[in-house]
């Protein structure tokens, strides 16, 4: 496991942006668009879970992923008729590539911060976090430091806040 300093890291962009700017200069010529890196596990993986658990597509629920990076999770389940999902992520760096990568798909990207979502009351149907939370947390799970508990409360607060009651909030962690 990486040591604890290296994990406290991962709770600030400045972090993510070094990250998603150095897998944007490995792509081969410097115009290809940014190649996906998925945390945890793919959408083939998940999809039998999605399939259980995320209402059906027609319904038209809107979707929003917490710290989307450059997985393919949207443009996996907007494949599958999910089209009213909103992306958002803190890293400006990831967001301007996928706006560029997925310019076919008529869904939103925002850079934002999931503890402070520039979003209105009771908007969101389903919200699904897949490693961001993981990346707030270091240090000890059974008495974690003030950083940890002030991040992950901020962050909670805020999908509560902007799920409609009765909403879902996926957890991938
Ligand atoms: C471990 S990566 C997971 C990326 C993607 N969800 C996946 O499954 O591949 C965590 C992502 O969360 C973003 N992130 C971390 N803290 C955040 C915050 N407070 N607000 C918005 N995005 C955040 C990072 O920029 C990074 O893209």
């Amino acid at each position: 496991m990486a040591k604890d300093e290296n994990r406290k890291e991962l709770a600030h962009p400045e972090y993510w942006n070094q990250r998603y700017a150095s897998a944007e200069k490995e792509s081969k010529d410097g115009s290809a668009a940014m190649a996906s890196f998925e945390w945890l596990r793919t959408f083939a993986n998940l999809r039998p879970f999605f399939e259980k658990y995320l209402p059906a597509a027609s319904i038209g629920y809107h979707i929003l992923h917490l710290g989307c990076g450059n997985s393919t999770l949207t443009a996996d389940l907007y494949a599958l008729g999910y089209t009213n999902q909103t992306s958002v992520d803190f890293s400006q760096v990831v967001i301007d590539a996928m706006i560029m990568k997925h310019s076919n798909l008529n869904t939103c990207w925002l850079v934002m911060d999931v503890r402070d979502l520039q979003l209105p009351d009771a908007s969101i149907d389903v919200a699904i976090d897949k490693g961001t939370l993981d990346a707030m947390i270091h240090g000890s799970l059974w008495d974690p430091p003030d950083d940890v508990k002030d991040n992950v409360g901020k962050y909670a607060n805020e999908v509560a806040r902007v799920l409609k009651p009765g909403g879902q909030w996926f957890s991938i962690t």
